[in-house]
């Protein structure tokens, strides 16, 4: 029987709320790193319960926080009670992490594990105390000293809590169901070429912050004015009308503003930064005082727009020299990366290359990789995952969709490398989904309208030999940017020697993927696939084809790393790894990775003294 409170939303029509206790995540706290807290990282007790036995009774009906692992129940302390778990000597579990490579039952896994913590806290009446995830894949149900506090749905943005009524003086248990099942209405959806990691993938920290504290701001140059920083301000607590100074130092900047009865305030302030750049990547320190709270940033300031077929940094024209990467730690278990050494080696590999870019896909990564990145002067594409086949009639979807890319641009707005926000990969034609990604990016510009937009579509062969991209939706995105296999899926090597491609519209082009597979050390015919020598002649084929492209303005070849996908079965060849990277999971350069450095460097060249 329904609770007369649920009943009463059916009987109004109301969408049914979320099961009591499992609310939306607080609004999201930007820039933690720099908030007062402390991590609750490390080693972790744990339960793997595929039949989410913790959470429904044998009728499929959710159990009470009492009835559930959320109560963490501590049989040794009263034997004549009935429990049938005891997270104390079950398993455990490092957070971060995902489960999958920390346990070899667990490779496959997809379902529910349960994850427990206990932490000693002292409330002080002057602070408030949050909960922060930095993600975690891919439902996750957060449970407090027994009681449920919030639910998060996606795998790749972060969340957090309000624990400041909640956590106790003392011990507290922190218990978290994390559930990484795929969804057909889910972002992404069933089908995805990468590995499903589950778990609490990335860092949990608890934040304090006072009573009113900076929650949020925007602090980059305005749009289509390179001497003017603008910006805004938000606060939260109940002293919203607060004197806020956002100070540049090296600039001699202190802005004076006053946030409203909301907290919030924006700004202009003239400016003649140094720009931000892959061969300067001048960071500022920024500090943001208000009367109860001071947040520090490390901020660049550039300009980034498109002229015609061109893309232009700081009002000159670049090309991106690219690579895709996805989330996956080298060497080791080629687990989900989570930590700033893993993201700084396969950025490390990316500027070895000769890369000015990289693709992060298909999904937002950890904060650490974005923030590597703008120190080691890396421009970024950023992407939510709603990738291929997408419910695009669910209005669910949509809306997990759209909290997602909203995350994703709160969390890494001030970065000055990110320049491009990406709404979907692959996605197929038809107005159910143009609608969809139209409402994305009108999203995505309101959020943020100093940045391009984009999608990586697919190509359209207009007759033999002539392809292009005929997509609706490239009339929206800034770029025609799209993923092209000639020499892969289509056809052999041979095929980009005969391919020219034709564009009608003008706007810069950008191949956010092309490639193919190989084994590292595998060596043979240059006509057999996963032969270095193949890849090694794709590559030469393709850049040749390349560069007989008009407006090309960069490419991202797919992809940096082997990485796992449970799509590549091939034994002996793929056993569970897309062959694809320039460089193998273990860290052994391909022979198409020169080919790509030896590209860069006379593309270097050439683009110095546009
Ligand atoms: C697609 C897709 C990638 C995938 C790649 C491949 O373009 O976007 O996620 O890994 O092709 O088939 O290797």
């Amino acid at each position: 029987m329904k609770p007369l409170y649920l009943l009463m939303f059916a009987a109004l029509g109301a969408a049914m709320p979320a099961v009591a206790g499992e609310e939306a995540p607080a609004p999201q706290i930007v820039n933690v790193d720099d908030r007062e807290g402390f991590s609750l990282d490390g080693v972790w007790r744990s339960i793997v319960d595929p039949y989410e036995n913790g959470y429904y009774d044998y009728r499929r009906k959710p159990l009470s926080d009492k009835a559930s692992y959320f109560a963490d129940e501590d049989f040794d302390k009263d034997r004549t009670k009935l429990f049938e778990y005891n997270f104390n000597t079950d398993r455990t579990l490092l957070v971060p992490g995902d489960w999958n490579t920390q346990r070899p039952q667990l490779y496959y896994y997809e379902g529910t594990v349960w994850y427990r913590t206990l932490f000693n806290y002292r409330p002080r009446p002057d602070r408030r105390t949050f909960l922060y995830f930095g993600a975690a894949n891919y439902e996750t149900i957060v449970g407090l000293n027994g009681h449920k506090i919030g639910r998060h749905v996606g795998g790749y943005t972060p969340f957090n809590f309000e624990i400041t009524d909640r956590v106790a003086e003392g011990e507290n248990s922190l218990v978290v169901k994390v559930d990484n099942k795929r969804r057909a209405d889910g972002v992404p959806t069933l089908n995805s070429d990468w590995w499903n990691y589950g778990g609490l993938t990335r860092s949990v920290r608890i934040v304090e912050t006072p009573l009113t504290f900076i929650r949020d701001y925007f602090v980059q140059l305005k749009k289509g004015d390179n001497r003017t920083i603008a910006g805004w301000v938000q606060l939260d607590g109940e002293q919203a009308e607060q004197e806020v100074v956002v100070e540049i130092p090296e600039l001699k900047i202190a802005r004076r503003i006053r946030t409203d009865a909301r907290g919030y305030a924006s700004f202009e302030v003239k400016a003649s930064p140094t720009y931000w750049s892959p061969e300067n990547p001048r960071l500022y320190d920024v500090r943001i005082v208000a009367e109860t709270d001071t947040v520090h940033d490390r901020i660049g300031f550039r300009t980034i727009e498109t002229r015609g077929t061109k893309i232009l940094l700081n009002g000159r024209e670049i090309f991106c020299r690219g690579v895709a990467i996805h989330e996956e730690m080298p060497y080791a278990t080629s687990g989900r990366a989570f930590s700033e050494e893993q993201d700084r080696i396969l950025l490390g590999w990316a500027k070895e290359m000769g890369c000015n870019f990289v693709r992060l896909a298909h999904y937002p990564h950890n904060e650490a990789m974005v923030r590597a990145a703008e120190e080691m002067g890396l421009l970024v594409w950023s992407e939510i995952p709603v990738y291929w086949t997408i419910q695009w009639e669910n209005p669910e979807t949509y809306a997990n969709a759209e909290a997602q890319l909203t995350d994703m641009i709160a969390r890494d707005k001030n970065r000055a490398n990110v320049v491009i926000w990406s709404v979907a990969n692959e996605t197929p034609h038809g107005e159910a989904r143009l609608e969809f990604l139209r409402k994305l990016i009108t999203r995505a510009r309101t959020l943020d309208p100093t940045r391009l937009v984009s999608a990586a579509m697919e190509k359209t062969a207009l007759e033999p030999g002539l392809l292009t991209v005929k997509d609706d939706l490239a009339d929206l995105v800034d770029l025609i940017s799209f993923n092209q296999y000639v020499g892969w899926y289509d056809g052999t090597s041979e095929k980009c020697d005969r391919v020219n491609w034709t564009f009608d519209i003008e706007k810069p082009v950008f191949i956010s993927e092309f490639g193919g597979g190989a084994v590292y050390g595998r060596h043979g015919a240059r006509t057999e696939r996963f032969t270095e020598e193949y890849m090694e002649d794709l590559y030469e084929r393709s850049v040749a084809m390349l560069e007989r492209m008009p407006g090309l303005a960069g490419v991202t070849p797919w992809v940096l790393k082997d990485f796992r996908s449970p799509r590549r079965q091939m034994v002996g060849i793929q056993d569970d790894f897309n062959r694809k990277g320039l460089i193998s999971d273990q860290g052994g350069r391909k022979k198409a990775f020169f080919v790509m450095q030896r590209w860069y460097e006379k593309l270097r060249k050439e683009y110095e003294n546009r």
